[in-house]
């Protein structure tokens, strides 16, 4: 992890995050979805951000293939790149939760050690979403043709192919989105909030 240069300081305002979480009305959180490329991740997490933000949460979602157009666009997907792409969604994720809002994440992230590395950025309202369908059905969706393309290797380092997936031991939530509709998932992701007290609104202050 880079340390900041010398003279570096933090500074803390005088709005605390229980003072935006009170405005708001909910708690800030990050909800991390984890899973091979094409087992629902992104479908999941936008579903699941329609929910919430109907039911009046602030929802912001982070999803791969746009952090990689912008914040993330130096990166490919080699080991190093691709923990160094978990470690700036991570602390974006962080920055929104502190924020106030409900943080949705659909990145592979196929190494725990980079997820935990997250959740300990983030603390306790950090919460992993094992998006899980098997290899043999996201290659049967294939939804962008790349893992055709990964067999015939014309993408190298191609997650589940040529670049290992470490599945989560011990997920606050699996969806396995090959028997679950996807209403049913997005509901899910809503009980396991509710579940954690992530929805109620922090006390007032007296
Ligand atoms: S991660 O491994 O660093 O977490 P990320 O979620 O940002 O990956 O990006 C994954 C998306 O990039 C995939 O859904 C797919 O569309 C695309 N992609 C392009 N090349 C690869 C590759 N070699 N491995 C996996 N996904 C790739």
């Amino acid at each position: 992890m880079p340390t900041p240069p010398p003279n570096i300081r933090r500074h803390e305002g005088v709005i605390s995050r229980q003072d935006r979480e009170r405005l708001l009305g909910q708690k800030g959180c990050v909800v991390w979805f984890t899973g091979l490329s094409g087992s629902g991740k992104s479908t999941v997490s936008r579903r699941a951000e329609e929910r919430l933000t109907a039911a009046g949460r602030l929802v912001y979602v982070l999803d791969g293939d746009n952090v990689r157009h912008g914040l993330c666009a130096d990166l490919g997907f080699s080991d190093r790149d691709r923990t160094e792409n978990i470690r700036r969604i991570g602390h974006v994720a962080a920055l929104l939760a502190d924020a106030g809002a409900i943080v949705l994440t659909a990145f592979i992230s196929p190494f725990r050690k980079d997820r935990q590395q997250v959740r300990d950025a983030v603390g306790q309202d950090f919460l992993e979403v094992f998006v899980d369908a098997p290899l043999a059905v996201c290659e049967q969706r294939d939804p962008k043709g790349l893992y055709q393309k990964a067999r015939k290797g014309e993408i190298p380092e191609f997650t589940g192919i040529s670049s290992p997936y470490e599945p989560p031991t011990d997920p606050d939530l699996r969806l396995p989105t090959g028997e679950l509709s996807l209403d049913d998932c997005a509901a899910r992701v809503q009980q396991l909030l509710e579940s954690r007290g992530l929805l109620q609104p922090p006390a007032s202050k007296s």
